[in-house]
């Protein structure tokens, strides 16, 4: 049946956003200013959003609206990527800016914010259509949404939702219990759980390359796919977030949800529609199909690091344990592999690598599908060396930075005899398009204004995460790691390449 709200357009192609505010909780963090202001700022500059629209944010510090406005003016200027600012913008869109100063712990910051947000419903008409962003501590979560509900806030006259920001949860347990509690106030359809990756242009790319096009999709199985490994590789450190780091570790911040539903989308079968349930309903799907490590199977299937100090280009780095705000003892997990089987017939028997950590010599992330080498290899290599290393076929997507797909084929090498030599058929985002792409949050604030949770993860999807994560974070409390384990600046751990070469394979070098 067709959808019956018409601000949904699930290939997004004449979105309409109607009025409404949003309730930004955090709105003195670090997110809001880097990420969501210029967003929603973007936005109406585009004239994505309408001009009836509001935003109220809540922190404890005291500031007026003025003083808000200031600030934001700032950090939008600041943080605006690849994106002129305009005087006269942002003038009008600034009218729409309020702040209420008040501690989420107190009752009175709801009364508050109710009282402020019904003075906005009038001034801006936004036919008391409200949209709650928890961009604030992730231990308040659960009590802010139980406040919304004493506050009646989950009710209004027109749409109310909740974006729940990452991590949702810090265990499969702590997950499944804020799920019940959200669900306690909010309904499934209102609740919208971000993972700004599904946001990404290029991890959205991912499915119009697979369904938009007839000629990858037969290949898209064990019978042509050799192993898949999915690498984000970040060549900062902590950078100030040390505390808040080492109660996460890369485990949890990258694979449990990020990592994993680019997984998903690489893997998932095609949904009969594009849209919020039957996209939803496949990512899901694989994810239950992801197989669970039993115990004895962790120290096999995954590897943690942690970065030691080292010299770097002149520089010396500091190792995660002499971080700022770091234990000296810390057990956190900087880096973090593991690989998958995903047990369904199209998938039975591959691996999937995936890898994460900080420190490492690049900034990168990408997806490489290797493929089945030819049966036979009539020709020579063209190598310096002469030997005859097999270059099978690799597909790799690009999620950032120089978004794109790149496919490496053998091509004769000039010059007489059959000798072949690896290269490479690029496509790049940038040259191909020559337009800016939105940032994930462009997409997402949109999104959830417009009612369409395509992007946005579901309770089944978090769960089935969860499940697969928390037998990799039961072993590995229960191991003694000798960290740091790997030096500041290099590819992760020796035992990372270990794993890999217990199946006959090698990390790829992006
Ligand atoms: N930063 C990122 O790049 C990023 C990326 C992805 C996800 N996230 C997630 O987004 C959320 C926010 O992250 P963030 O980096 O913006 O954190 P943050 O910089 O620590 O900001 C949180 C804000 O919440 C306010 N706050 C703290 N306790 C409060 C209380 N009791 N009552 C009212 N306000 C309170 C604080 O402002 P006052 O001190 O003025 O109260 C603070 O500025 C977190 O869940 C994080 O995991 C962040």
């Amino acid at each position: 049946m067709a959808d019956a709200n018409p601000f949904q357009d699930p290939l997004r192609f004449e979105r309409r956003v109607p009025p409404c505010a949003i309730v930004i909780f955090g709105a003195n963090g670090d997110l809001t200013k880097r990420k969501l202001l210029p967003a929603l700022y973007r936005l109406a500059y585009e004239r994505r959003i309408p001009q009836t629209f509001a935003i109220l944010g809540n922190s404890r510090t005291h500031l007026s609206d003025e003083d808000f406005r200031a600030k934001m003016k700032e950090s939008v200027q600041k943080f605006l990527e690849d994106a002129p600012f305009d005087e006269s913008v942002w003038e009008s869109f600034s009218k729409g800016l309020y702040y209420v100063t008040g501690d989420l712990q107190d009752p009175a910051c709801y009364e508050a914010i109710a009282k402020k947000l019904s003075e906005v419903e009038k001034d801006h008409q936004t036919g008391g259509n409200a949209i709650f962003y928890l961009s604030t501590q992730p231990s308040f979560y659960a009590d802010v949404v139980q406040r919304l509900g004493d506050q009646k806030l989950n009710h209004g006259a027109g749409w109310r939702r909740v974006i729940i920001e990452k991590p949702f949860g810090h265990d499969l347990e702590s997950a499944r219990k804020l799920n019940t509690d959200i669900q306690g106030v909010f309904r499934e359809t209102e609740i919208y759980r971000i993972d700004h990756y599904l946001g990404k242009e290029t991890v959205q790319n991912i499915l119009a390359f697979r369904f938009g096009n007839g000629i990858f999709e037969p290949l898209w199985n064990r019978r042509y796919v050799n192993h898949v490994q999915i690498t984000a590789a970040e060549s900062i450190g902590v950078e100030g977030r040390g505390a808040y780091y080492q109660e996460a570790g890369a485990l949890r911040d990258m694979i449990q949800n990020h990592l994993l539903q680019v997984m998903a989308t690489v893997t998932m079968e095609p949904p009969t529609v594009y849209d919020a349930d039957n996209v939803r309903d496949e990512r899901a799907k694989l994810l239950r199909s992801v197989r669970i490590m039993k115990p004895e199977e962790v120290p096999l299937y995954s590897v943690a690091g942690q970065y030691g100090p080292a010299k770097v280009g002149g520089d010396d780095l500091p190792g995660f344990r002499q971080e700022h705000g770091v234990d000296p003892e810390a057990r956190t997990d900087t880096y973090a592999a593991a690989t998958f089987f995903v047990d369904n017939w199209r998938w039975a028997g591959v691996p999937f690598y995936i890898r994460t950590g900080k420190r490492l010599p690049k900034r990168v992330t990408d997806i490489a599908i290797q493929f089945n080498a030819a049966p036979l290899s009539l020709f020579r290599q063209d190598t310096k060396s002469g030997l005859m290393t097999p270059r099978p076929n690799l597909l790799i997507l690009r999620i950032q930075p120089e978004e794109g797909i790149s496919l490496r084929f053998l091509s004769k090498s000039p010059g007489s005899g059959m000798r072949v030599r690896p290269v490479s058929m690029d496509f790049n985002y940038g040259s191909s398009f020559g337009e800016r792409s939105p940032t994930a949050y462009e997409t997402l604030l949109v999104d959830a204004m417009a009612g369409d949770a395509t992007l946005y993860t579901r309770q089944d999807m978090v769960d089935a995460s969860w499940q697969v994560v928390q037998p990799i974070l039961d072993g590995w409390a229960n191991q003694k790691f000798d960290f740091p384990n790997y030096a500041a600046g290099s590819w992760g751990p020796k035992a990372s390449d270990e794993m890999l070469a217990r199946q006959g394979h090698v990390w790829r070098v992006p």
